[in-house]
């Protein structure tokens, strides 16, 4: 079996991963960690979300977030887009890359963004078609394609439905989401090959939640299927408020120690990704999250304390 030789990170640690604290972030942090992330060599940094700050107070800066980053020339800032209203707010902010999100159970869609499955369809269409004649591109995500916090088991058809719908709709890739972090690699798998009978390959990324565990697993798995866009969260950040219980997302200091032990070129400098995670970790009053980074701080301290 031959894993793919390229490997893209899409870093969701500031949105994804602070959208879920409990304690207020401030605006100057967020700024700082999406600046520290693009200096670690981080080529997708999803910013912020444009949704409404009565369901997601976190992002209520949105519009100052996005004004306040530098952005590097060679690095995409998406922000989330539930409805036009998002999308005008981004628009006006100057998002180059905005990402429309439903879901593959009807009981998360409704929690999440207060619309069925069809209704939300509807509304990401003008979406779609208004970041076409801006020039903006559009990513979709599925959440809950390895299961619902309300409905249990996901069926992998229920999954490719929305994610065909998402593409013919003109999503340039799809994002699926194991929100609340249940995979394993086979049922991973098998979720994937029902997806990939509708979206090319190239077109699907990998985003899960590492609730149990499994997450890099299950991005093994699907490296094995032959996906080659991945979503992290650095120090493992992450939640999402509609799906109680549901840790981070898989570290991105983890897929990168995994990539790189597979001989495949993430681009990402691990110890610059390391300094931030224990720099945003600090901020946030707790230990990184991920394994990796645990590691590589206590072989850096064995090797300061071994004399010259
Ligand atoms: P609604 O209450 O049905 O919206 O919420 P509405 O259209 O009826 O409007 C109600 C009020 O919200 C109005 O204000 C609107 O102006 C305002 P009022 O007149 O009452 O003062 N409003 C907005 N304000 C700012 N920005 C907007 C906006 N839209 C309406 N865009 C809505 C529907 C979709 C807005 C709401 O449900 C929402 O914002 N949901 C977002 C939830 C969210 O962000 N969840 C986390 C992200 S998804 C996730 O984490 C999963 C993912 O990581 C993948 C995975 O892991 O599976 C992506
Ligand atoms: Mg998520």
């Amino acid at each position: 079996m031959t894993l793919p030789s390229k490997v893209r990170i899409v870093e969701v640690g500031p949105r994804d991963g602070l959208q879920n604290e409990k304690t207020p972030v401030s605006t100057k942090i967020k700024v700082e960690l999406i600046r520290r992330l693009g200096k670690a060599g981080l080529k997708s940094i999803e910013a912020t979300a444009f949704v409404s700050p009565k369901w997601v107070p976190q992002m209520a800066d949105n519009a100052d977030v996005f004004a306040a980053i530098e952005k590097l020339p060679d690095v995409a800032y998406p922000v989330l887009t539930p409805n036009m209203q998002g999308f005008e707010a981004a628009l006006a902010a100057g998002a180059k890359e905005v990402a429309v999100f439903g879901a593959a159970s009807e009981s998360f869609s409704r929690k999440n963004i207060n619309c069925s499955i069809t209704e939300s369809l509807e509304r990401f269409r003008p979406i779609v078609e208004a970041a076409k004649t801006a020039e903006i591109k559009v990513r979709g995500y599925v959440s809950c394609v390895l299961g619902c916090p309300y409905e249990g088991e996901v069926m992998p058809l229920a999954v490719a439905d929305v994610a065909q719908a998402l593409i013919d709709m003109g999503c340039y890739e799809i994002s699926l989401g194991d929100t609340i972090g249940a995979g394993t690699p086979e049922r991973t798998k098998d979720m994937i090959e029902a997806v990939a009978r509708r979206v090319p390959l190239k077109k699907i990324a990998g985003h899960y939640h590492d609730t149990f565990g499994m997450a890099t697993a299950n991005i093994y798995a699907s490296l094995q299927m032959g996906i080659g866009i991945f979503d992290s969260s650095v120090s493992g950040l992450g939640g999402c408020p509609y799906a109680v219980g549901a840790s981070g997302n898989v570290a991105t200091e983890d897929v990168v120690w995994l990539l790189t032990g597979l001989g495949i070129d993430t681009g990402i400098d691990l110890d610059a990704l390391v300094d931030t995670g224990v720099w945003i970790s600090k901020q946030l009053k707790r230990e990184p999250a991920s394994r990796v980074a645990r590691a590589v701080i206590a072989r850096r301290a064995m090797r300061a304390a071994q004399p010259a």
